[in-house]
């Protein structure tokens, strides 16, 4: 099938791996121990797309302590949050990518389109790397070149950027509902991977990684064009 295509951006947490439960389990202890405050799921779903310094700030306004530290005080915090969460990707394993993705990536590299990486974690490199999943990606934004999180579009712009791909003509794939109003605000075709009830904007919905399919984004991208 010929399409307009030129490129696809991808989140990496939801999308790629789930290291949502090692943010979590690495942020929980670092709460409790640390702010006295005992998050719970309803919490970490929150901090989802997030960046660490902003996953920080929605815990201690969690807890009523919006104002209880110094700036020096929340950077050990979230650098002892990252610490733990290092030890804790450190054991990731191409075991880890989710269902259907390798196939996945492997239908669009076949087809011909580049791909880049559009996640808000600066150890998006280290885990890619741990899931031996380089060779598909021709870049990863560096988040510290970043001026906002999503849901701006800042991040999936330059995730295109870096693999030439116009704007309209790229697709961004995406589990949490600030990812995809991030994609649609670049103008690009947002591929939700999630639950209607959640992600029922995007341009197509997949209910969980193994059901992605490359045929089907193409005929919804081309459709969507008419
Ligand atoms: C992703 C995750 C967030 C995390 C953020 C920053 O967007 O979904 O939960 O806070 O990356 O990750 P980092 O590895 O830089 O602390
Ligand atoms: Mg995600």
């Amino acid at each position: 099938m010929t399409t307009l295509i030129k490129g696809f951006v991808f989140d990496l947490d939801g999308v790629i791996t789930d290291t949502a439960r090692f943010h979590y389990q690495a942020w929980k202890k670092v709460a409790h121990d640390e702010l006295g405050i005992d998050i719970n799921p309803a919490v970490n779903e929150k901090l989802k797309g997030v960046s660490r310094m902003d996953s920080l700030n929605v815990i201690l306004k969690f807890g009523g302590k919006e104002n209880a530290y110094t700036d020096t005080e929340k950077r050990e915090f979230a650098t002892e949050k990252n610490d733990l969460y290092k030890s804790l990707i450190k054991q990731m394993t191409p075991a880890d990518i989710l269902p259907g993705i390798s196939n996945f990536l492997q239908a669009i590299t076949k087809a011909g389109y580049p791909m880049s990486l559009a996640s808000a974690s600066r150890n998006a490199p280290f885990i890619i790397e741990r899931l031996e999943l380089g060779e598909y990606f021709a870049a990863i934004v560096d988040p510290a070149t970043l001026s906002k999180g999503k849901p701006d579009p800042e991040i999936f712009e330059k995730a295109a950027d870096l693999i030439h791909s116009p704007y309209a003509d790229t697709v961004g794939l995406e589990d949490a509902v600030a990812g995809i109003e991030g994609i649609q605000r670049a103008g690009m075709f947002a591929v939700g991977v999630g639950k209607p009830e959640v992600l029922g904007k995007a341009d197509i919905l997949f209910p969980d990684t193994a059901h992605l399919d490359l045929a089907k984004i193409e005929a919804a991208f081309a459709e969507k064009r008419k």
